[in-house]
């Protein structure tokens, strides 16, 4: 039960390996399929400018926050809580985070594997970018059937697969080099964004504000986007922390992960945007936006499979740092405080996952006409989990910190025990008191009425 001790507990080898996996969980599907998907369903630069700010004002302090926790107990989210404040109830909240991490896990392996057909698809030359002209749904076709559920469960046996062998040596080795990668590719599509002919529309709707668009429900989307993209409210980031080693400079960590991961958000909708307006694509698809925008931006491309081959198993890889990590949540639960073998936890999790994956990959075939509040079941797992566990679990942990928290054990951690010194303490105790808890609190507040 509770906490082990640090020697127990792996531990990242190099400060660039804790930096590389923290920012290979939070970059994933999240930037590249969501941001895009959701900033054009929500007016485009009034969502943009929301989540900027979110991530600065509630996204980093609350990455500190999960972080200090975690590298300062060397414990999961139920560990973490308990070691802080004996005897009250705040690990409550590692509740929430299991729940959401399974749902969340579910649609996302739904995606992740769209992601495996297409870089298959494009490989054998079968995803037909001749015919992306004529404007017949290559996302439907390629995505109907069985087809989806089976990649769904190809793509939770890879992740079982790297769960199984441990978080550390694998994934650290691994996100060292496809996160670099992976943002190389970004930027070479982001140059060819210049050349579309629907480059100066596609820009102006991301960047370009319009503040009567900023509606309850654009806040609360783009701090559900915030949240999901950093990985933050479910313990998640905690989780991480406690295997970072202890000269790691937690705040410079935080800036750099929230920064990386905005980036690449940023990057992906310089790459999409254009795309949907030179192409006359509605940017507000939904969920399928990106997958339906991608292969007209390969057909125009010379090599345009090769190129789609590579930026799809890259995706797929980036999806499955971000999975690895959230089946932590759960199997870091089942194996410290339920005391099960980190085999029995691992299957347990990954079978959840695999029925949840399975009903919300049907969701999009036989099971489409299956609605809950005019959510199919893939929909309604996201926006429960991203736009209401999320920011829950947020509130909690930064009231938490906020209040709670003894300022010098935060201190000690800013600073590594005084090695160095750390000057924005104050002003992160500040946001995590009144900034965080009151924002989230009026969001939810202002979306009652708007869902
Ligand atoms: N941040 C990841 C992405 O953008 C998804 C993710 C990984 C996540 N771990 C999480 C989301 C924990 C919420 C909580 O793709």
């Amino acid at each position: 039960m509770g906490s082990k001790s640090v020697k127990e507990r792996a531990v990242f080898a190099t400060k660039f390996g804790a930096i590389a996996t923290t920012v290979g969980s939070a970059v994933g599907l999240g930037n590249i399929w969501r941001f895009p998907y959701e900033a054009g369903a929500h007016g485009g630069g009034a969502f943009m400018i929301c989540y900027i700010a979110f991530v600065l004002l509630i996204g980093v302090p609350l990455l500190c926050a999960e972080f200090a926790m975690g590298r300062g107990t060397h414990s999961n989210i139920f560990g973490a809580y308990r070691t802080l404040k004996p005897r009250q109830n705040w690990h409550i909240a590692g509740y929430i985070g299991i729940v959401a991490s399974l749902m969340i896990l579910s649609f996302y392996s739904v995606v992740a594997g769209w992601t495996v057909e297409y870089s298959i698809s494009s490989a054998f030359g079968t995803l037909d970018f001749s015919s992306t002209a004529t404007g017949h749904n290559q996302f439907l076709e390629l995505t109907s059937g069985w087809r989806p559920v089976m990649w769904t469960v190809v793509f939770l046996l890879c992740n079982f697969a790297i769960l199984i062998g441990g978080v550390t040596k694998g994934i650290e080795r691994a996100s060292n080099i496809l996160m670099p990668l992976l943002f190389l590719l970004l930027a070479a599509f982001c140059v060819n964004s210049f050349t579309m002919p629907g480059f100066n529309e596609g820009i102006t709707f991301l960047f370009n504000p319009d503040f009567s668009k900023i509606t309850p429900s654009v806040l609360l989307g783009a701090l559900g986007q915030a949240f999901f993209s950093l990985s933050l409210g479910l313990g998640c980031m905690m989780t991480y922390a406690s295997y970072f080693n202890n000269r790691n400079r937690l705040g410079r960590t935080a800036v750099t992960t929230a920064f990386l991961d905005s980036m690449v958000a940023v990057l992906a909708g310089v790459i999409i945007f254009p795309a949907v307006f030179t192409f006359g694509i509605s940017p507000e698809a939904g969920p399928t936006l990106v997958f339906e925008v991608l292969p007209y931006i390969f057909s125009r491309l010379a090599g345009g499979g090769v190129w789609s081959t590579l930026f799809f198993l890259l995706l797929f890889l980036a999806s499955l740092t971000s999975t690895v990590s959230m089946s932590e949540i759960s199997i870091t639960y089942f194996c410290e405080e339920k005391g099960w073998s980190r085999a029995k936890a691992t299957v347990v999790s990954s079978a959840i996952a695999l029925v949840g994956g399975v009903l919300c990959a049907l969701s999009f075939g036989p099971l489409g006409d299956f609605t809950v509040g005019g959510l199919t079941l893939f929909s309604l797992f996201d926006y429960v989990s991203s736009n209401i566990c999320l920011p829950a679990g947020g509130l909690i942990c930064s009231i938490f910190v906020g209040w709670f928290v003894d300022r010098r054990f935060l201190k000690s951690e800013f600073t590594d025990n005084g090695l160095f010194r750390f000057r924005m303490l104050k002003l992160l105790v500040f946001c995590l008191r009144w900034v965080c808890p009151i924002a989230i609190f009026l969001i939810f507040l202002n979306s009652v009425g708007a869902i």
